[in-house]
């Protein structure tokens, strides 16, 4: 029953849902090599679910193609149907079938595929049940599983037919925190030991950036930014992805000065704090520099000889457990600092911010 699984390739993918209508999709292209785990990562409305439903066949792209392995699935004048795609997949709300038992959810397809002896469906039942550790629930009314045992069974029923592709929508978010971080750490495992090659669609950066290989960053119908995790993170290329990725402070600057190693001079609050950051950008030209909560780092006096450092006035430090979230004002821009919880800095108090120049992004508009 084991087939193997099955690089994706979508290029130039254009979808809108009326003819001539705006395009939700709008020139979508990744690569997903065989067995790795990729991420589509965007706000609500972005076109992540429209992307998997045109991979999965469920619809039809207006324009680009869709390749599985070698084989064309969409593109002009073609349009496998879903069922001969061989893949997976798990929706955002899970949907398992109530009226049957934890085995007959897996079984169900199998059956449908009519490829299989009800012997070899059985084992395999059983071989996937063990698989998400839920051997001891077969008999059991699917509906009462709790909400991570009903993911995990969603899981195995998407994996049962030994698809080529597996595509996740979501299928964490109807979870509590502490199952959604645990889930997290079964799916990727259980990819990882079925090295099965899966798109996995999410609005939560914490789920794409700690189970991903790759990430793509999709905005208004387009990818903005792809990568491997922490490029995403600390290489942001955009406001649009600082922001939307993580907390960022982006403050504008301008570049004074080249040094003809692709470094530049670049003024930020006011001429108060000089970088010598990686930009090509021009001499003269507004930018706009962008540096986590967590690279700031916070001193009671100057620390004498560190370059960029600015003095600041400690707005609000506020308590959250594992580290406490600091608001300075520096000549009227807030800048959030991210700092040991043990620290006790209190508010008013002169402060001043370490800006490490190698830890700022020089960032693009969109
Ligand atoms: N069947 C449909 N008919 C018309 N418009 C649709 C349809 N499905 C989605 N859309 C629109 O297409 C755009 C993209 O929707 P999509 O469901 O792909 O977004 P998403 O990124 O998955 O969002 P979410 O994170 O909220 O699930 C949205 O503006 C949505 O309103
Ligand atoms: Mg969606």
């Amino acid at each position: 029953m084991n087939r193997e699984p099955r690089a994706l390739d979508v290029t130039n993918l254009v979808k809108s849902y009326e003819s001539g209508g705006p395009r939700v999709v709008e020139g979508v292209g990744f690569r997903i090599p065989e067995g790795s785990f990729y991420a589509l990562l965007g706000p609500s409305g972005c076109g992540k679910t429209t992307t998997l439903r045109c991979v999965a066949g469920l619809e039809r792209p207006d324009g680009g193609v869709i390749r599985l392995g070698d084989e064309i699935v969409a593109g002009p004048g073609v349009h496998v149907p879903p069922e001969k795609r061989d893949i997976g997949m798990v929706f955002q709300n899970y949907a398992i079938w109530p009226h049957m038992t934890v085995f007959e959810n897996v079984a169900f397809p199998l059956r449908v595929a009519k490829r299989h002896t009800k012997r070899e469906i059985a084992d395999r039942v059983g071989e996937m049940l063990a698989l998400v550790r839920l051997e001891d629930f077969a008999g059991r009314p699917a509906t009462l599983l709790s909400g991570g045992q009903q993911q995990r069974l969603a899981l195995a029923r998407a994996l049962a037919p030994s698809p080529r592709l597996l595509l996740l929508d979501e299928p964490l978010s109807n979870l509590d925190a502490g199952l959604r971080d645990r889930m997290r750490a079964e799916i990727r495992e259980l990819q990882q030991s079925l090295r099965i090659t899966t798109l996995y669609v999410t609005h939560d950066q914490g789920e794409a950036l700690s189970m991903a290989d790759r990430v793509a960053v999709m905005h208004q119908g387009v990818i903005v930014q792809e990568g491997v995790p922490r490029e995403i993170y600390h290489r942001p290329s955009s406001h649009f992805v600082a922001d939307f990725v993580g907390t960022a402070n982006l403050i504008a600057g301008r570049v004074v000065g080249r040094d003809g190693s692709g470094h530049a001079e670049v003024d930020v609050l006011d001429g108060r704090l000089r970088l010598r950051c990686h930009t090509g950008d021009a001499t003269g030209e507004a930018v706009t520099v962008s540096i986590r909560p967590e690279d700031i780092r916070l001193h009671a006096s100057a620390p004498p000889g560190v370059p960029g450092v600015v003095k600041g006035s400690l707005r609000r430090a506020e308590f959250l457990g594992d580290h406490l979230d600091c608001s300075v004002d520096v000549g009227g821009v807030v800048l959030r600092a991210r700092q040991s919880s043990h620290g006790v800095p209190s508010a008013g108090q002169d402060v001043y911010l370490e800006i490490p120049p190698s830890l700022c992004g020089v960032l693009t508009a969109v």
